[in-house]
Protein backbone atom coordinates (compact mmCIF):
# COMPACT_ATOMS: atom_id res chain seq x y z
CA UNK A 1 0.00 0.00 0.00
CA UNK A 2 1.62 3.41 -1.07
CA UNK A 3 0.40 6.46 -0.11
CA UNK A 4 -3.50 5.11 1.04
CA UNK A 5 -3.31 3.21 -2.41
CA UNK A 6 -3.59 -0.68 -3.44
CA UNK A 7 -0.07 -1.63 -4.97
CA UNK A 8 -1.35 -4.30 -7.94
CA UNK A 9 1.13 -6.03 -9.95
CA UNK A 10 0.03 -7.23 -13.24
CA UNK A 11 2.27 -10.52 -14.46
CA UNK A 12 2.16 -11.36 -18.43
CA UNK A 13 1.41 -7.56 -19.62
CA UNK A 14 2.71 -7.70 -22.76
CA UNK A 15 -0.30 -10.68 -23.41
CA UNK A 16 -3.79 -10.15 -24.74
CA UNK A 17 -5.16 -9.62 -21.84
CA UNK A 18 -2.16 -8.52 -20.04
CA UNK A 19 -2.41 -5.85 -22.09
CA UNK A 20 -5.92 -4.64 -21.23
CA UNK A 21 -5.11 -4.82 -17.60
CA UNK A 22 -2.57 -1.84 -17.59
CA UNK A 23 -5.14 -0.03 -18.86
CA UNK A 24 -8.18 -0.94 -16.64
CA UNK A 25 -6.96 -1.54 -13.35
CA UNK A 26 -5.38 2.15 -12.72
CA UNK A 27 -8.65 3.14 -11.60
CA UNK A 28 -8.19 0.87 -8.47
CA UNK A 29 -4.53 1.29 -7.12
CA UNK A 30 -0.50 1.77 -8.26
CA UNK A 31 -0.36 -0.59 -10.99
CA UNK A 32 3.39 -2.54 -11.48
CA UNK A 33 3.18 -4.29 -14.87
CA UNK A 34 5.76 -6.69 -15.58
CA UNK A 35 6.27 -9.24 -18.74
CA UNK A 36 8.11 -11.72 -19.29
CA UNK A 37 11.78 -10.21 -19.58
CA UNK A 38 11.34 -8.40 -16.45
CA UNK A 39 9.78 -11.50 -14.16
CA UNK A 40 9.75 -14.51 -16.23
CA UNK A 41 7.93 -17.62 -14.33
CA UNK A 42 10.58 -20.28 -15.32
CA UNK A 43 12.86 -18.73 -12.71
CA UNK A 44 11.17 -19.46 -9.46
CA UNK A 45 13.96 -17.56 -7.09
CA UNK A 46 13.74 -14.24 -9.06
CA UNK A 47 9.69 -14.81 -8.77
CA UNK A 48 10.23 -14.29 -4.82
CA UNK A 49 12.59 -11.96 -4.76
CA UNK A 50 10.63 -8.83 -7.03
CA UNK A 51 7.65 -10.12 -5.23
CA UNK A 52 9.36 -9.25 -1.86
CA UNK A 53 10.91 -6.32 -3.58
CA UNK A 54 7.78 -4.84 -4.41
CA UNK A 55 5.40 -6.22 -1.91
CA UNK A 56 2.18 -5.84 -3.97
CA UNK A 57 -1.20 -5.83 -2.67
CA UNK A 58 -3.05 -7.84 -5.29
CA UNK A 59 -1.36 -9.75 -7.67
CA UNK A 60 -3.54 -9.69 -11.37
CA UNK A 61 -1.66 -12.83 -12.84
CA UNK A 62 -2.13 -12.86 -16.59
CA UNK A 63 1.05 -14.72 -17.43
CA UNK A 64 0.79 -18.21 -18.69
CA UNK A 65 2.07 -20.55 -21.07
CA UNK A 66 -0.79 -20.22 -23.78
CA UNK A 67 0.55 -23.12 -26.66
CA UNK A 68 -2.15 -25.28 -26.44
CA UNK A 69 -0.56 -27.78 -28.93
CA UNK A 70 3.29 -26.78 -28.22
CA UNK A 71 2.52 -28.13 -24.26
CA UNK A 72 2.12 -31.91 -25.69
CA UNK A 73 5.59 -31.76 -26.33
CA UNK A 74 6.32 -29.43 -23.40
CA UNK A 75 4.24 -30.21 -20.55
CA UNK A 76 7.09 -29.96 -17.94
CA UNK A 77 7.54 -26.38 -19.24
CA UNK A 78 3.79 -26.20 -19.20
CA UNK A 79 3.60 -27.10 -15.64
CA UNK A 80 6.86 -24.46 -14.61
CA UNK A 81 4.37 -21.64 -15.75
CA UNK A 82 0.90 -22.62 -15.11
CA UNK A 83 1.39 -24.10 -11.92
CA UNK A 84 4.78 -24.20 -10.56
CA UNK A 85 4.64 -20.50 -10.29
CA UNK A 86 1.38 -19.72 -9.79
CA UNK A 87 1.92 -21.49 -6.69
CA UNK A 88 4.50 -19.11 -5.96
CA UNK A 89 2.30 -16.86 -6.13
CA UNK A 90 0.16 -18.04 -3.94
CA UNK A 91 2.81 -18.67 -0.63
CA UNK A 92 4.15 -15.29 -1.22
CA UNK A 93 0.88 -13.41 -0.67
CA UNK A 94 -0.47 -15.64 1.86
CA UNK A 95 2.23 -15.12 3.69
CA UNK A 96 2.14 -10.89 3.56
CA UNK A 97 -1.70 -11.38 3.08
CA UNK A 98 -2.24 -10.39 -0.71
CA UNK A 99 -4.96 -11.59 -2.84
CA UNK A 100 -4.01 -12.88 -6.13
CA UNK A 101 -6.35 -12.90 -9.27
CA UNK A 102 -5.41 -15.86 -11.29
CA UNK A 103 -6.71 -17.16 -15.07
CA UNK A 104 -7.41 -20.77 -15.82
CA UNK A 105 -9.71 -22.21 -18.90
CA UNK A 106 -12.57 -24.12 -19.79
CA UNK A 107 -9.37 -26.72 -21.20
CA UNK A 108 -10.07 -27.88 -17.60
CA UNK A 109 -12.41 -30.02 -18.74
CA UNK A 110 -13.23 -32.93 -20.90
CA UNK A 111 -16.38 -31.38 -22.56
CA UNK A 112 -18.38 -34.56 -22.43
CA UNK A 113 -21.36 -32.44 -20.53
CA UNK A 114 -24.26 -31.33 -22.99
CA UNK A 115 -24.75 -28.20 -19.88
CA UNK A 116 -22.79 -25.68 -19.48
CA UNK A 117 -20.37 -26.54 -16.69
CA UNK A 118 -20.56 -24.86 -13.01
CA UNK A 119 -17.29 -24.28 -11.02
CA UNK A 120 -18.13 -27.40 -9.34
CA UNK A 121 -18.56 -29.58 -12.19
CA UNK A 122 -15.33 -32.29 -12.29
CA UNK A 123 -12.72 -31.35 -14.37
CA UNK A 124 -11.02 -34.16 -16.49
CA UNK A 125 -8.37 -32.31 -18.46
CA UNK A 126 -7.80 -33.89 -22.31
CA UNK A 127 -4.75 -32.07 -22.98
CA UNK A 128 -1.07 -31.17 -20.91
CA UNK A 129 -2.15 -27.24 -21.36
CA UNK A 130 -5.50 -28.21 -19.91
CA UNK A 131 -3.68 -30.35 -16.71
CA UNK A 132 -1.33 -27.80 -16.18
CA UNK A 133 -3.81 -24.93 -15.94
CA UNK A 134 -6.03 -27.40 -13.47
CA UNK A 135 -2.74 -28.23 -11.05
CA UNK A 136 -2.01 -24.36 -11.10
CA UNK A 137 -6.11 -23.89 -9.49
CA UNK A 138 -5.51 -26.71 -7.46
CA UNK A 139 -2.11 -25.20 -6.31
CA UNK A 140 -3.75 -21.93 -5.40
CA UNK A 141 -6.53 -23.12 -3.68
CA UNK A 142 -3.90 -25.87 -1.10
CA UNK A 143 -2.22 -23.04 -0.12
CA UNK A 144 -5.11 -20.94 0.88
CA UNK A 145 -4.70 -17.84 0.83
CA UNK A 146 -7.17 -14.91 -0.74
CA UNK A 147 -7.85 -15.60 -4.26
CA UNK A 148 -9.67 -15.51 -6.86
CA UNK A 149 -9.29 -17.56 -10.25
CA UNK A 150 -11.36 -17.00 -13.10
CA UNK A 151 -11.66 -19.57 -16.08
CA UNK A 152 -12.25 -18.03 -18.97
CA UNK A 153 -12.61 -19.45 -22.84
CA UNK A 154 -12.00 -18.55 -26.89
CA UNK A 155 -9.86 -15.29 -25.34
CA UNK A 156 -9.35 -12.89 -28.22
CA UNK A 157 -8.50 -9.31 -29.08
CA UNK A 158 -6.58 -6.65 -31.86
CA UNK A 159 -3.65 -7.36 -30.59
CA UNK A 160 -0.90 -10.58 -30.53
CA UNK A 161 -1.90 -14.00 -32.25
CA UNK A 162 -5.37 -15.40 -31.76
CA UNK A 163 -8.55 -16.87 -33.77
CA UNK A 164 -10.09 -13.46 -34.86
CA UNK A 165 -6.68 -12.05 -36.65
CA UNK A 166 -5.95 -15.51 -38.10
CA UNK A 167 -9.34 -15.67 -39.69
CA UNK A 168 -9.10 -11.98 -40.51
CA UNK A 169 -5.71 -12.86 -42.26
CA UNK A 170 -7.21 -15.82 -43.87
CA UNK A 171 -9.79 -14.11 -45.66
CA UNK A 172 -7.26 -12.26 -47.34
CA UNK A 173 -5.54 -15.37 -48.57
CA UNK A 174 -8.54 -17.95 -49.57
CA UNK A 175 -11.16 -18.45 -51.68
CA UNK A 176 -12.21 -21.31 -49.40
CA UNK A 177 -11.99 -21.60 -45.49
CA UNK A 178 -12.89 -25.02 -43.37
CA UNK A 179 -13.49 -24.21 -40.13
CA UNK A 180 -14.45 -26.36 -37.28
CA UNK A 181 -17.85 -27.14 -36.36
CA UNK A 182 -18.36 -29.29 -33.37
CA UNK A 183 -16.23 -27.32 -30.63
CA UNK A 184 -19.26 -25.01 -28.80
CA UNK A 185 -17.50 -22.51 -26.40
CA UNK A 186 -17.89 -18.91 -26.06
CA UNK A 187 -15.59 -15.97 -27.44
CA UNK A 188 -14.58 -13.51 -24.79
CA UNK A 189 -12.80 -10.38 -25.79
CA UNK A 190 -9.72 -9.96 -23.67
CA UNK A 191 -10.70 -6.10 -23.07
CA UNK A 192 -13.88 -7.25 -21.33
CA UNK A 193 -12.17 -9.89 -19.34
CA UNK A 194 -10.06 -6.80 -18.63
CA UNK A 195 -12.55 -4.91 -17.32
CA UNK A 196 -14.70 -7.38 -15.47
CA UNK A 197 -12.11 -8.22 -13.40
CA UNK A 198 -12.09 -4.37 -12.44
CA UNK A 199 -15.45 -4.26 -11.84
CA UNK A 200 -14.85 -7.59 -9.38
CA UNK A 201 -11.43 -6.25 -8.10
CA UNK A 202 -13.43 -2.61 -6.99
CA UNK A 203 -15.61 -4.87 -4.56
CA UNK A 204 -12.83 -6.57 -3.00
CA UNK A 205 -9.96 -3.84 -2.85
CA UNK A 206 -10.75 -0.35 -2.02
CA UNK A 207 -9.34 2.36 -3.09
CA UNK A 208 -7.95 3.63 0.42
CA UNK A 209 -7.77 1.33 3.05
CA UNK A 210 -4.91 0.11 5.54
CA UNK A 211 -4.64 -3.67 4.41
CA UNK A 212 -5.51 -5.78 1.58
CA UNK A 213 -9.03 -7.24 1.92
CA UNK A 214 -10.27 -10.10 3.14
CA UNK A 215 -11.75 -12.28 0.58
CA UNK A 216 -13.56 -14.45 3.39
CA UNK A 217 -16.07 -17.03 1.54
CA UNK A 218 -15.65 -14.82 -1.52
CA UNK A 219 -12.64 -16.47 -2.53
CA UNK A 220 -12.65 -19.35 -5.40
CA UNK A 221 -13.26 -20.44 -8.87
CA UNK A 222 -15.62 -17.97 -11.04
CA UNK A 223 -16.42 -18.56 -14.72
CA UNK A 224 -16.33 -15.43 -16.44
CA UNK A 225 -16.83 -15.68 -20.55
CA UNK A 226 -19.11 -14.08 -22.78
CA UNK A 227 -22.64 -15.47 -22.70
CA UNK A 228 -23.77 -17.59 -25.17
CA UNK A 229 -22.45 -19.82 -27.37
CA UNK A 230 -20.82 -21.14 -30.73
CA UNK A 231 -18.59 -23.25 -32.54
CA UNK A 232 -15.70 -22.10 -34.52
CA UNK A 233 -17.25 -21.91 -37.81
CA UNK A 234 -20.05 -19.76 -35.88
CA UNK A 235 -16.90 -17.88 -34.83
CA UNK A 236 -15.56 -17.42 -38.04
CA UNK A 237 -18.77 -16.74 -39.60
CA UNK A 238 -19.39 -13.80 -37.52
CA UNK A 239 -16.23 -12.06 -38.02
CA UNK A 240 -16.38 -12.70 -42.05
CA UNK A 241 -20.01 -10.67 -41.32
CA UNK A 242 -18.54 -7.89 -39.15
CA UNK A 243 -15.44 -7.23 -41.05
CA UNK A 244 -14.73 -3.67 -42.70
CA UNK A 245 -13.29 -4.14 -45.84
CA UNK A 246 -12.80 -2.59 -48.80
CA UNK A 247 -15.58 -2.86 -51.28
CA UNK A 248 -13.55 -5.30 -53.55
CA UNK A 249 -12.45 -7.32 -50.84
CA UNK A 250 -12.70 -10.76 -51.57
CA UNK A 251 -15.57 -12.66 -49.49
CA UNK A 252 -14.05 -16.30 -49.12
CA UNK A 253 -16.63 -19.31 -48.65
CA UNK A 254 -16.31 -21.33 -45.17
CA UNK A 255 -17.21 -24.50 -44.64
CA UNK A 256 -18.22 -26.38 -41.90
CA UNK A 257 -15.83 -29.85 -41.16
CA UNK A 258 -15.58 -31.91 -38.02
CA UNK A 259 -12.68 -31.50 -35.80
CA UNK A 260 -11.64 -35.16 -36.83
CA UNK A 261 -10.99 -33.50 -39.95
CA UNK A 262 -8.63 -30.93 -38.85
CA UNK A 263 -6.27 -33.00 -36.50
CA UNK A 264 -4.28 -31.20 -33.73
CA UNK A 265 -1.60 -32.46 -31.42
CA UNK A 266 -3.69 -31.58 -28.18
CA UNK A 267 -7.52 -32.92 -27.88
CA UNK A 268 -9.84 -29.64 -27.54
CA UNK A 269 -13.00 -29.94 -25.45
CA UNK A 270 -16.61 -30.30 -27.42
CA UNK A 271 -18.23 -28.47 -25.23
CA UNK A 272 -16.32 -25.28 -23.60
CA UNK A 273 -19.65 -23.33 -22.48
CA UNK A 274 -19.00 -22.22 -18.88
CA UNK A 275 -22.01 -21.23 -16.59
CA UNK A 276 -21.39 -17.32 -15.43
CA UNK A 277 -24.14 -17.69 -12.73
CA UNK A 278 -21.70 -17.81 -10.08
CA UNK A 279 -19.70 -14.68 -10.60
CA UNK A 280 -23.21 -12.91 -11.23
CA UNK A 281 -24.80 -14.06 -8.05
CA UNK A 282 -21.75 -12.84 -6.29
CA UNK A 283 -20.36 -9.99 -8.30
CA UNK A 284 -23.23 -8.99 -10.22
CA UNK A 285 -21.31 -8.98 -13.59
CA UNK A 286 -23.71 -9.14 -16.55
CA UNK A 287 -22.49 -11.47 -19.89
CA UNK A 288 -22.82 -9.41 -23.24
CA UNK A 289 -23.68 -11.73 -25.47
CA UNK A 290 -19.87 -12.56 -27.06
CA UNK A 291 -21.88 -11.28 -30.71
CA UNK A 292 -21.54 -7.93 -29.37
CA UNK A 293 -18.48 -7.91 -27.81
CA UNK A 294 -17.25 -9.41 -31.20
CA UNK A 295 -18.72 -6.52 -32.78
CA UNK A 296 -17.21 -4.02 -30.86
CA UNK A 297 -13.64 -4.81 -30.38
CA UNK A 298 -13.73 -5.62 -34.19
CA UNK A 299 -15.40 -1.58 -34.83
CA UNK A 300 -11.03 -1.10 -33.15
CA UNK A 301 -9.96 -2.72 -36.23
CA UNK A 302 -8.99 -0.57 -39.26
CA UNK A 303 -10.76 -1.84 -42.44
CA UNK A 304 -8.86 -4.45 -44.38
N1 LIG B 1 -6.04 -17.36 -25.09
C1 LIG B 1 -7.11 -18.11 -24.83
O1 LIG B 1 -7.87 -18.50 -25.72
C2 LIG B 1 -7.42 -18.51 -23.40
C3 LIG B 1 -8.53 -19.35 -23.16
C4 LIG B 1 -8.81 -19.71 -21.85
C5 LIG B 1 -8.03 -19.24 -20.82
N2 LIG B 1 -6.96 -18.45 -21.09
C6 LIG B 1 -6.14 -17.98 -19.97
O2 LIG B 1 -6.25 -16.57 -19.89
C7 LIG B 1 -5.03 -16.01 -19.41
C8 LIG B 1 -4.55 -14.91 -20.35
O3 LIG B 1 -4.30 -15.49 -21.64
P1 LIG B 1 -3.88 -14.61 -22.89
O4 LIG B 1 -4.79 -14.99 -23.99
O5 LIG B 1 -3.73 -13.18 -22.52
O6 LIG B 1 -2.44 -15.25 -23.17
P2 LIG B 1 -1.23 -14.67 -24.03
O7 LIG B 1 -1.69 -13.60 -24.94
O8 LIG B 1 -0.52 -15.86 -24.58
O9 LIG B 1 -0.32 -13.99 -22.92
C9 LIG B 1 0.41 -14.74 -22.00
C10 LIG B 1 1.53 -13.90 -21.49
O10 LIG B 1 2.31 -14.74 -20.61
C11 LIG B 1 3.66 -14.51 -20.92
N3 LIG B 1 4.51 -15.64 -20.56
C12 LIG B 1 4.65 -16.82 -21.20
N4 LIG B 1 5.62 -17.55 -20.62
C13 LIG B 1 6.10 -16.80 -19.59
C14 LIG B 1 7.12 -16.97 -18.63
N5 LIG B 1 7.89 -18.07 -18.62
N6 LIG B 1 7.34 -15.99 -17.72
C15 LIG B 1 6.61 -14.86 -17.73
N7 LIG B 1 5.64 -14.62 -18.64
C16 LIG B 1 5.39 -15.58 -19.55
C17 LIG B 1 3.72 -14.24 -22.41
O11 LIG B 1 4.93 -13.59 -22.67
P3 LIG B 1 5.41 -13.17 -24.15
O12 LIG B 1 4.70 -11.88 -24.42
O13 LIG B 1 6.88 -13.02 -24.00
O14 LIG B 1 4.98 -14.28 -25.05
C18 LIG B 1 2.46 -13.40 -22.60
O15 LIG B 1 2.74 -12.04 -22.43
C19 LIG B 1 -4.06 -17.19 -19.27
O16 LIG B 1 -4.07 -17.62 -17.93
C20 LIG B 1 -4.65 -18.26 -20.16
O17 LIG B 1 -4.29 -19.56 -19.75
C21 LIG B 1 -6.64 -18.05 -22.35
Amino acid sequence: MTGGRVKILVTGCMGQLGWELRSTLPALGDVVALDRSTLDFTRTHELMHVLRDLRPDVVVNAAAYTAVDKAETQPELARRVNAVAPRVLAEELQRTGGLLVHYSSDYVFDGAQQTPYAEDDEPAPLSAYGASKLEGERAIQAVGGAHLIFRTSWVYGVRRKNFLLTMLNLFEERSELKVVDDQVGAPTWSRWLAESTAQVLGQCVPCTGSAAPPLGHRSGIYHLTAGGQTSWFGFASAILDLRRSEPEAKRPELMPIPSSAYPLPAKRPANSVLSNAKLRASFGVVQPSWHSLLRRCMAELTPR
